[in-house]
């Protein structure tokens, strides 16, 4: 019995039609004699009564359904009696009278309550991933993703662009993080990587003259695993020639604008705000900001110089800043979750977190009695605080400071309620700086990677100079980065130099790339957006493992297939490769 008509379809309009309905039983109640159903498909529910007065054998058979078993059944809609419809959804007025019932399998009792509302230990719920995917909220998130990588790829080829493909089983690129490798059998003891991202591969498409690629694609990254970071990920990847920061940026914003229009229903008119790395980093104290609030930072190093403030004056005199954050709707705290935010901020990095509330006509603080009233009004100046505001002051490093006051705005942002989840505030972060010190490497490494264009190609230093990239921010996730590129050899091999690769080292790396450049390649730029994180966003989640069909946990395991997890002595041998004992079976275990 193949369906004729989708659950979810049924209406009104449809009453007194007979209709074959194929899906999976969600739930039975027996009504003392009379059996109802709700049959599920993908589109939703409906109704099924099984009568012993219209069937007496189909009745009978009805009585063995439980939840999960797999049937067709066919039988006239009809309206379903008053009093008892359900307003909520479409087939809530109508039921349909079975009058055939095929039951084409069964199912175990299952693991897990399905009904939205339950809390379900997360490992469980990957394991039994295909159960999990029949709650309508997972399924409705994955049909969301779905419906952005439509709109996504819709949009690129209307605006020229051609989706290439590039390799998975490949060579190192450079994002930053460890690489997943792959032994070579045809070749022993050689690996390839997984791709941490089509970089390479997309500027030599633009030496290739494609001009306008585009890719939705899997990357690879060996690292630290958290909320917003799974090992392997979707970038929307983008490369365009002959172009301008501008032009990509273009692109983009018009494709999200577009995203956001036809999935979330939004018509976002206004263009996305562009602040400088040092206005950001200056006003919120990180590179990606939730702009769904204020609560923005001022430095006040010159208004504390001479304070009588002993810990702002010692601060001052070690050459530390002293930065101040402005808490709208402050006097929503009450002074013990004030108290609370000191050693929050302590394990941020701070050593203390001075405070002072603005009431209606003072300042209540442990710390006013040594400001001077100079000191106070150019503190208002700077700060524009008024009644019912909250300031928060960290002494210390820059870094610090920033850190600590972003990690305490990001609370209370949460806390006080103002991360509207149905505001979407998208910003592009450009003019970063090219190098930043690394203490782990001790050396010199590039913010985004080695082959974004020096803004000023005459200044390399590695304090100063700055970069042709920009990032993409949405509600306090980076969603998306990319760059002009270097497009010359001798400019490429200037940058590894002060990076500090040996000429040897970037020629057995990047040889490929080096000698594609020198073949006409075009003055190319491009970017790539997270869309695990798009989708997260836009479907209001907190973890990207609701948007990803099959993720990962925080340790990298697949519950549902065991992986990672020991291979055949046979293969190792093939490959090669010797594990060693102690090492050998750990990653087994969840
Ligand atoms: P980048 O490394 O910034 O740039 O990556 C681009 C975007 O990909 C997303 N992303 C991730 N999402 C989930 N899990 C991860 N582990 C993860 N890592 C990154 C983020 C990020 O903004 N080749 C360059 C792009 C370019 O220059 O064109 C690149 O990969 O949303
Ligand atoms: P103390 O003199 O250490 O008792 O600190 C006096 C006040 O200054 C307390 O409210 C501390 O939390 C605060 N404080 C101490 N160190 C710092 C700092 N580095 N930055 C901001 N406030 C601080």
């Amino acid at each position: 019995m193949k369906r004729n008509r989708y659950c979810g379809e049924l209406g009104i309009e449809d009453i007194g039609e007979e209709f074959i309905l194929n899906g999976w039983v969600s739930s039975t109640r027996d009504h003392g004699g009379v059996i109802f159903v709700d049959l599920e498909d993908i589109t939703g529910i409906c109704q099924v009564v099984f009568d012993p007065a219209v069937n007496r054998e189909v009745h009978r058979k009805a009585h063995r359904l439980k939840e999960g078993w797999v049937v067709a059944v066919k039988g006239r809609l009809r309206r379903r009696p008053e009093g008892t419809e359900n307003p909520k959804i479409k087939t809530g007025y109508v039921e349909l009278v079975a009058d055939v019932l095929e039951i084409l399998n069964t199912s175990k009792p299952f693991p897990f309550p399905l009904d939205d509302t339950k809390d379900v230990n997360e490992f469980l719920r990957l394991k039994y991933r295909y159960l999990d995917m029949r709650r309508p909220s997972v399924r409705e998130k994955l049909l969301r993703r779905a419906k952005i990588a439509k709109v996504v790829r819709d949009f690129l080829v209307s605006q020229g662009f051609y989706e290439v493909e590039t390799p998975f089983l490949t060579k190192s690129t450079p994002e930053g993080a460890r690489d997943f490798l792959v032994p070579s059998r045809l070749n022993p003891g050689t690996f390839y990587a997984l791709p941490q991202s089509p970089q390479l591969f997309k500027q030599i498409l633009m030496v290739a003259g494609i001009e306008r690629y585009f890719q939705i694609v899997r990357c690879f990254r060996d690292e630290d695993l958290r909320a917003d970071r799974q090992p392997e990920f979707t970038q929307i990847d983008l490369e365009m020639s002959f172009v301008e920061e501008r032009d990509v940026m273009d692109v983009v914003e018009e494709m999200l604008k577009e995203v956001v229009r036809r999935v979330v229903g939004v018509e976002l008119t206004e263009p996305f705000p562009v602040f400088t790395y040092e206005e950001v980093m200056e006003r919120f104290g990180t590179d990606k900001p939730d702009l769904r609030f204020g609560m923005e930072m001022s430095t006040v190093t010159d208004i504390f110089k001479e304070t009588g403030f002993k810990v702002f004056r010692d601060a001052v005199e070690k050459g530390k800043v002293i930065k101040v954050m402005r808490v709208e709707y402050g006097d929503r705290l009450s002074r013990r979750e004030i108290d609370e935010l000191i050693p929050k901020s302590q394990e941020l990095g701070a050593k203390g977190l001075a405070w002072i509330k603005v009431e209606k006509d003072s300042l209540k603080s442990p710390i006013v009695k040594f400001m001077s009233d100079q000191e106070l009004s150019k503190l208002k100046e700077r700060t524009g605080y008024e009644p019912g505001d909250l300031l928060l002051f960290v002494a210390d490093d820059q870094d610090v400071a920033n850190t600590v006051l972003s990690g305490i705005r990001d609370l209370l942002g949460e806390k006080l309620g103002l991360k509207d989840p149905n505001k979407l505030s998208f910003l592009w972060v450009v003019d970063f700086p090219l190098f930043e010190w690394s203490e782990e490497e001790k050396r010199f490494v590039s913010v985004h990677h080695p082959f974004t264009m020096p803004k000023d190609p005459d200044n390399l230093s590695p304090e100063t100079a700055k970069s042709r990239a920009y990032d993409i921010v949405l509600n306090g996730y980076e969603i998306g980065g990319g760059s002009i590129r270097i497009h010359r050899r001798d400019l490429q091999e200037k940058v590894f130099e002060v990076l500090d690769i040996p000429r040897d080292e970037y020629e057995a790396k990047f040889g490929f790339l080096l000698e594609a450049l020198e073949f006409g390649a075009p003055p190319h730029g491009g970017i790539a957006l997270g869309l695990d994180r798009i989708a997260m966003i836009l479907t209001q989640g907190s973890s990207l493992r609701d948007v990803i069909p099959f993720p990962k946990t925080q340790k990298g395991v697949c519950p549902l297939t065991g992986a990672p997890s020991k291979v055949e002595e046979r293969q190792l041998r093939e490959l090669h490769i010797k594990v060693k004992e102690a090492a050998h079976g750990k990653a087994d275990k969840p």
